[in-house]
């Protein structure tokens, strides 16, 4: 059987994440040509450029920093097949304590850089029929998060930009859709106390988190030519019912 993403051209922001990782492993196995982001864990990204994908170091807080990232993307990819954004952060607190600091930092990289990044990588992806960008999201973006009004906001954004995007940029045959993994264990979840990480268990019928490799097959699957006419949805990759 041919490789899932044989000659693919994809761009991951935060391949240095425990899901970006799995993803540019299996995108890599699958015979696709990729690039990602990453923003303090240099040695990791060396590790990752060691099994033959690209790593650029970027900033999605500052737009200075993304501007440089594609100048210097853009002479070494002549085409985007798919953009993953995938790099977030978290800055947990209740409204009653949160800054104005800790809601635009939130804000500058999970939700203005996919926007900003998308428009900059637009004529890249236009040259592909069709090329796919995937926001990856959080039920929290649905539900609400308790003591992550950032976050939630964040990622709510992200599912109506991409459900905006998917039809703006349809005619252009982008395809624009969003990926909720679900809880897993991550960086991003280190500090979530113990009682909320079982509780979490408890509501998923199968008594489990979500698997960051199970995910990222899914982003392979949905990054192949297997999917081609799907655009504005949300998935929802995990084991508690929404
Ligand atoms: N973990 C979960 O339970 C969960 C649940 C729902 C949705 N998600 C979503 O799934 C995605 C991956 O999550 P994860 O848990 O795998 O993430 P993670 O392991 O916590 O990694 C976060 C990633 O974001 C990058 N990053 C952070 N700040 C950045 C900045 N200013 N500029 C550029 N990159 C920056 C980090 O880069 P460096 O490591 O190089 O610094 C890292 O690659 C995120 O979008 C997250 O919101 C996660």
């Amino acid at each position: 059987m041919e490789p899932l993403l044989k000659e693919k051209t994809i761009l991951i922001t935060g391949g240095t994440s425990q899901l970006g990782q799995s993803f540019v492993r299996k995108a890599l196995e699958q015979g696709a040509k990729v690039f990602f982001t990453y923003f303090r864990n240099k040695d990791f990204a060396e590790q990752l450029q060691k099994l033959g994908a690209k790593g650029y170091p970027c900033d999605l807080a500052n737009i200075n920093s993304i501007h440089e990232f594609v100048a210097v993307f853009r002479k070494d990819a002549e085409q985007l097949d798919v953009l993953i954004h995938n790099a977030a952060m978290t800055a947990d607190t209740t409204i009653e304590k949160m800054s104005e600091q800790e809601w635009d930092a939130v804000m500058k990289v999970n939700l203005k850089a996919p926007f900003y990044l998308t428009k900059q990588l637009l004529p890249l992806l236009f040259k592909v029929t069709p090329s796919k960008v995937f926001m990856v999201v959080s039920r929290a973006g649905l539900s609400g998060l308790y003591g992550a009004a950032n976050y939630a906001a964040s990622k709510g954004g992200l599912i109506a930009m991409a459900k905006t995007l998917a039809k703006e940029l349809g005619r252009k045959k982008v395809l624009v859709n969003a990926v909720n993994p679900g809880f897993m264990c991550s960086g991003m979840t280190v500090h979530v106390p113990d009682k909320v990480l079982q509780k979490n268990i408890e509501e998923s019928p199968l008594k489990t988190f979500s698997g960051p490799e199970e995910v990222a097959g899914f982003l392979v699957y949905l990054s192949s030519g297997l999917m081609r006419q799907v655009t504005g949805q949300v998935f929802h990759f995990e084991s508690r019912p929404i």
